[in-house]
């Protein structure tokens, strides 16, 4: 796993009010973490061969070039406002925006972004570079959607499988900043194989279950409790779908947590079934965790 106390936290920027938005989250992640803030619009444009610079007779200032500059300044500017103590850098890279993106996560603490951006496809959920992004970036990805609440917990959802324990880390992190409750979500529906080739029985004991997943969740935030004592834990058992009980429980969190894998069985699949439901339809803010990047001694 890669240790780097300079790796920065990375926010997306296209102009847009929503990315702005992302970017005030951004700067307030950075202050907790510790760590700078890179802020990166990919620039598309060279790409399509088309003229960047201000047309002739034109204010000197105009193009698309300077355009995407300044989009770049005014995010600094915010983000500076918002978190003073974080060094904040702005950088025009040249690219399609989630290649762009996905290259930046390898050296990134994070990387977080708006839900939507300039595209005008009214209703998505989630917009194209969000979604290649969750998928493809090798660190979290934070997703900012809706009005960033400073109450209600962080959630996070835990099904016993090695990203969920990353997951779980992460949302002892960010609850421990934020001076707020850790809500630790399992839902189960029926016994489900503990890995490849596990036999289930037709015929079971649900109550027996029900403690076997008890034992799962109370398992899955007993170390990390120990690490931060001063995180308020509730450990939430629901029997029903786990993207539904946790889109539910993003109504009132600041923040939801999930690893982008689950125990799922299929091999290769980059977001997994509730993953994906959260991406796509939480109401707060939202992390994919994958492995998180260390710092040496922790
Ligand atoms: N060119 C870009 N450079 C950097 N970050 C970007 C760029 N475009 C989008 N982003 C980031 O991704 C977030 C989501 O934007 P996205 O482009 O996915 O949504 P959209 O514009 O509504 O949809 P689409 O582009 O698919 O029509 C933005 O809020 C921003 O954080
Ligand atoms: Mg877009």
């Amino acid at each position: 796993m890669a240790s780097d106390t300079d790796a920065p936290v990375v926010v997306g920027v296209d102009g847009s009010e929503i990315a702005l938005h992302a970017v005030r989250y951004a700067a307030r992640e950075a202050a907790y973490r510790q760590r700078p803030l890179r802020i990166v619009h990919a620039f598309i444009w060279p790409m399509m061969r088309v003229p960047l610079g201000p047309a002739p007779g034109a204010p000197a200032d105009g193009g698309l070039r300077n355009q995407a500059e300044r989009c770049v300044d005014e995010a600094v500017a915010e983000a500076a406002k918002v978190a003073p103590e974080v060094t904040v850098t702005g950088a025009v890279v040249d690219g399609a925006p989630a290649a762009v993106l996905v290259a930046e996560a390898r050296h990134a603490v994070e990387i977080v972004l708006g839900n939507r951006g300039l595209g005008g496809f009214a209703g998505l959920l989630l917009g194209s570079v969000a979604v290649q992004v969750s998928a493809h970036a090798e660190c979290p990805v934070l997703v900012v959607r809706g009005e960033a609440r400073a109450d209600g917990p962080v959630v996070v959802g835990v099904d016993g499988s090695e990203l969920s324990q990353e997951a779980v880390r992460y949302a002892f992190e960010e609850a421990a900043w934020r001076g707020t409750e850790l809500v630790a979500v399992r839902a189960w529906l029926y016994p489900t194989p503990a890995g490849p080739g596990d036999i289930l029985p037709l015929v079971y004991d649900l109550d027996a279950f029900r403690e076997e997943e008890e034992r799962t969740l109370a398992e899955a935030v007993a170390g990390w409790s120990e690490r931060f004592p001063e995180v308020p834990v509730r450990r939430l058992l629901v029997r029903g779908s786990p993207g539904r009980a946790l889109v539910e429980q993003s109504r009132t969190a600041q923040l939801v947590v999930v690893g982008a894998r689950g125990r799922g069985a299929l091999g290769g699949l980059l977001l997994g079934s509730v993953s994906h439901a959260v991406l796509h339809h939480a109401h707060s803010p939202l992390a994919i965790v994958r492995k998180l990047r260390t710092v040496e001694g922790t």
